[in-house]
Order: C-alpha cells, then structure tokens, then sequence
C-alpha cells in the first residue's frame, strides 16, 4: 500500500496492521504531513468495516523510531500560529484509536517520538532505544503529553529530572520505571514480539479487546471507587454480545471459540 509519502502501511499477520515511519533522512521527524498520514493510516485500521483488522504496531527504523516533532518545521512559528491553529493537537487523534496500538521502538525516541511512543497501549523496545525529552535544549518544554504521561508512568521525581535535564535515558531504565513493558535482543526481535502480541489481541472478540482498552485507559481519568464501578458497568454490557455467548459457551463444551465480533 504506497500511498503514502512518510509511512509505510502493512498487514503482516492476520488481523494485524503495521505502521512504519519512514522519514529515514530526517530521522522520522514528525512534520506535520507525517502526522497526517500516520492519522489517517489509524482511522483507516480502526474503521476497517469487515472488522478485519484487531491490533496495530506502530514503528519506526531501527535507528529512529522518531527523533521528535519537526524542529526545522517549528522553528519559525509564532505563538498566534501556534495557539490559533492549536498546533500539535491533531497527534492526539492517536488516543481515540479504539483498537489497540503496540509500539515497537528502536533507536531513538526523542521529544515528540517519545511522546508518541507514550501514546501507544503497550510500548516493547530494542536494546538499543533512546528515550528522552531534550526540549528544554531547545527552549521549549514537551508539547504533546509528555510531562503528563511520563509522570504518570515513571513518577514525579525522575519525570523532573529527565525534562528539566534534557537527558536521554536507555531501554533498560525504560523497562526498569515501567514505561516500556519488554526489552527485546535486537530490533528485529522488537518488532516481532509486537507482532506476536498484536497476533494474540486479534485472535480474540473485537468487543472485549475494545472494551479492555476502554476500561484500562479510563483508570487515568477517575478515582478508584468510580472506575471499577465504570469497569463492572462495560463488563455487564458485554453480556449483550454474542461474544460473550460464544466463548463462555465454548469453554463450557470444550471448543475453540468462532469469535463473531458482536
Ligand atoms: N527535526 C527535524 N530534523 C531532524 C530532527 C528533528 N527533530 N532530528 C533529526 N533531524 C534531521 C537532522 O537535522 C539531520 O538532517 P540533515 O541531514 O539535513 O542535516 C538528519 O535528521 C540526521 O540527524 P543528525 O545528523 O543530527 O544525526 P545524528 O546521528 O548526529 O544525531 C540525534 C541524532 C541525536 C537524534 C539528533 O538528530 C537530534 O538531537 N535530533 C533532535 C532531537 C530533539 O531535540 N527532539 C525534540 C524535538 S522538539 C519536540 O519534539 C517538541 C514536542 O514535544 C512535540
């Protein structure tokens, strides 16, 4: 599928769909043309009618996954521009995605590429990633939720310090804080494991897998008591589907479920 200009679109697995970012002279720097690729490339999986399409892994090359917003692109622009257009809002069209997105990250993953590393469900990394948040090098400060996601992954104390130092920080530590779920042996393994984990996601009920998504992301929205009462209340909704008929059903008769996705 080429018709892209900065991403590469694929379904290298069954029910998988895989983006890569391909902008490899400039480090998969997401100007703004990328952005709206990778955008409509996401809307196109998660609207797919035949439902065809379960899981996503987003990725990048194995020396950049992104080395941040376009820095050439932004260096002109003035505060009217910037807040009259909202600029970098559209990058959170990628958190309205309902179905699952893995990223798969090698090489670097800077500013803005770590922010949207951040956005995905589930992060894997290569042994050679690079996170970090340089743009207090730059004069600015993360604009599209890093300072917001990277403390509530990692806490405040080390969130402080990689933003106000500007200093990268590896695979290992990404692991170790709990930002990224797996350090692969090399970034091929990386990209494959996502595979493999997108590969497992869509071989379940559309409903569930979406509704696990909603359940999870709603615990960074409410208090505890009120988001399992919002959790039990879609588990209950779920009795509706034909899934939930047909793999209770299956375990109770010993078969496989034939996921219907209603
Ligand atoms: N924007 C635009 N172009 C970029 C870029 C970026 N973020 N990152 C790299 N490039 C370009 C370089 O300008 C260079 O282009 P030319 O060949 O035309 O000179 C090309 O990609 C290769 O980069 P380098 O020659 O710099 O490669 P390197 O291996 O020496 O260094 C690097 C790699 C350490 C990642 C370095 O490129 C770098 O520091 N990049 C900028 C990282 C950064 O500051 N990111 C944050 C951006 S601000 C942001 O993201 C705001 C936000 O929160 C949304």
């Amino acid at each position: 599928d080429q018709k892209y200009e900065y991403i590469v679109t694929s379904t290298p697995r069954p029910g998988v769909g895989q983006i890569t970012l391909n902008r490899p002279k400039a480090l998969n720097a997401l100007c703004s043309p990328l952005m709206t690729e990778l955008n409509a490339a996401l809307r196109a999986f998660d609207r797919d009618e035949s439902k065809s399409i379960g899981a996503v892994v987003l990725t990048g090359s194995d020396r950049a996954f992104a080395a941040g917003a376009d820095i050439k692109e932004m260096k002109d622009l003035e505060f009217s521009s910037a807040y009259g257009r909202d600029f970098i809002k559209a990058w959170s069209e990628l958190t309205e995605i309902t179905l699952p997105i893995i990223a798969a990250v090698n090489g670097y993953a800077l500013g803005g590429g770590c922010e949207l590393a951040m956005m995905a469900d589930i992060m894997y990394c290569g042994p050679k990633a690079v996170f970090g948040q340089p743009e207090i090098k730059l004069g600015v400060i993360p604009g599209a939720g890093g300072s917001q996601r990277l403390t509530r992954a990692i806490g405040k104390s080390k969130a402080m310090e990689i933003i106000l130092t500007g200093k990268n920080f590896t695979a290992e530590e990404a692991e170790k804080w709990g930002l990224a779920s797996k350090v692969f042996e090399s970034p091929e393994a990386c990209v494959n494991g996502a595979l493999d984990t997108a590969e497992v996601i869509a071989s379940y009920g559309r409903l569930a897998v979406k509704a696990g998504k909603e359940v999870v992301n709603q615990a960074y929205e409410t208090g505890l008591a009120e988001g399992v009462k919002y959790e039990r209340r879609i588990f209950h909704g779920l009795f509706a589907s034909k899934d939930q008929k047909i793999g209770m059903t299956a375990f109770a008769n010993k078969q496989k479920p034939e996921w219907s996705h209603e």
